[in-house]
């Protein structure tokens, strides 16, 4: 029978359900206009549903159940934005048995249940939407799995998570340090009270992860990808590496070289020239290199609830336009492979070039010492800055290295450790780009 129009229930009515609704609704004629059927917000689910007075939805629309949306015949796709695995994953897989097509923002569930997802969605001939769950805003699902389509995707870098860069942008700005950055960004709404995933980079891991999934055709859980945040950045050291030409990004990574796929999150040095160094704020942003188009990047809104909003309404119109065109030519999770010649790289495996801070005593022959034990491990320094002595004895010695291996980097760092003319823990910082 053919569709007169298209019912959507939504599952959590937060921020981005909100957008979700507003868009929807506001501009309800316009999309009936461009996808060819009008697009009905049937149910709303929620155990509070306090923000449904701002919306313009009939009172009935509201349920405090998740499964009066997900069992209801009538609804079409529904649209999973209640977060976290469970009991996301089982609205989710619950759906897909009932036929319905799923559009979710959640990316912890497909970063680390993904696979399951995928096969259900396939399983069931239904479609799995999830542009909204990296980069907000920036159409990097889209852009990756359709218009990127004829290139393999050598590299990418992303910054995708705002609450970090917003923090790291402030440091930089006003050489506040990471606690007072944090606390402003939550008075300004842009961190969450419990910022852990954010500041610890298992949110940028959570969406490179889903990234990679789809820039390289296997499946990727989050766990498998090396994860650094930027607690332990400080503004000393965004300071000297701006003397060296640098600034400091959480950077996600994901880069292929022959058969090995690098993937890692880690507080990176840019050099300041590059277009994405100039990436701050909560703004969001990919580079990607594909072997035909060469470098791109997409830059935007990576949360918040219109931007967010937008993303999920591109897959609901997907889904419309597939079922008015009757070609469904989406993603419903098969197209991964299972088995693979490519292989995920060790960290300690990894090659760059590195910034070392060492707290050292200002005396004859540290230097030397230092780049003794550097030199065993085959670790060539570029440049070094040791800064006066005013009355601090301990001094901050600065180095920039050529390419090294990061297992050498490692043992040099604990040699160097144990000589008494250095005090606390030497601070290394990956650095990506710039002249060898
Ligand atoms: N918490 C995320 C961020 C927003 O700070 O980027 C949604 O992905």
């Amino acid at each position: 029978m053919k569709k007169t129009q298209l019912s959507v229930g939504i599952l959590g009515l937060g921020i981005v359900g909100t957008g979700v609704v507003k868009i929807l609704t506001e501009k309800h004629r316009e999309l009936a206009s461009k996808l060819g059927l009008p697009i009905v917000v049937k149910r709303v689910a929620d155990i509070d549903v306090r923000r449904k007075r701002a919306l313009k939805l009939p009172r009935n629309v509201f349920v405090k159940n998740a499964e009066t949306v997900i069992d209801d015949p009538s609804i079409d796709i529904v649209i999973e934005l209640i977060g976290g695995i469970h009991p996301a994953k089982e609205y989710i897989l619950r759906s897909l048995r009932n036929g319905k097509h799923v559009v979710t923002a959640n990316k912890a569930l497909l970063a680390s249940e993904g696979s399951d997802i995928f096969k259900a969605a396939h399983k069931n001939k239904v479609v799995i939407g999830f542009e909204a769950s990296v980069g907000g805003g920036i159409p990097i699902i889209k852009i990756i799995r359709e218009a990127l389509i004829g290139n393999r995707i050598k590299a990418l870098y992303g910054i995708i998570n705002g609450t970090s860069n917003y923090i790291l942008t402030k440091m930089t700005e006003a050489g506040i340090d990471f606690s007072t950055a944090l606390k402003e960004a939550q008075t300004l709404g842009y961190a969450e009270a419990d910022p852990t995933l954010d500041v610890n980079g298992t949110d940028a891991a959570h969406k490179l992860a889903i990234l990679a999934t789809l820039s390289f055709h296997i499946p990727v859980s989050y766990k498998k990808i090396y994860t650094e945040g930027i607690t332990r950045i400080t503004p000393l050291d965004i300071a000297f590496a701006s003397e060296f030409g640098y600034t400091i990004k959480l950077l996600a990574i994901a880069k292929q070289l022959n058969t090995d796929i690098e993937l890692r999150v880690h507080p990176t040095m840019l050099p300041k020239e590059y277009l994405i160094s100039h990436v701050n704020g909560v703004f969001n942003a990919v580079y990607v290199e594909g072997d035909a188009i060469g470098p791109a990047l997409y830059y935007g809104r990576g949360a918040g609830d219109m931007p967010t909003g937008s993303a999920v309404i591109s897959d609901i119109a997907d889904i419309a336009r597939s079922i008015k065109g009757g070609a469904n030519t989406l993603f419903r999770g098969n197209r991964i492979q299972r088995k693979t010649n490519l292989t995920l790289q060790k960290i300690e495996d990894i090659q760059g070039s590195y910034y070392f801070r060492f707290s050292v005593l200002d005396r004859p022959g540290v230097l030397s010492k230092i780049s003794g034990i550097l030199g065993d491990y085959n670790i060539s320094i570029k440049s070094v800055i040791q800064k006066e002595r005013h009355k601090e004895k301990v001094v901050p010695l600065v180095m920039m290295t050529h390419k090294a291996r990061e297992k050498d980097i490692i043992s040099a760092v604990k040699n160097i450790k144990k000589l008494t003319v250095v005090h606390g823990n030497p601070v290394y910082i990956r650095v990506e780009g710039g002249k060898e």
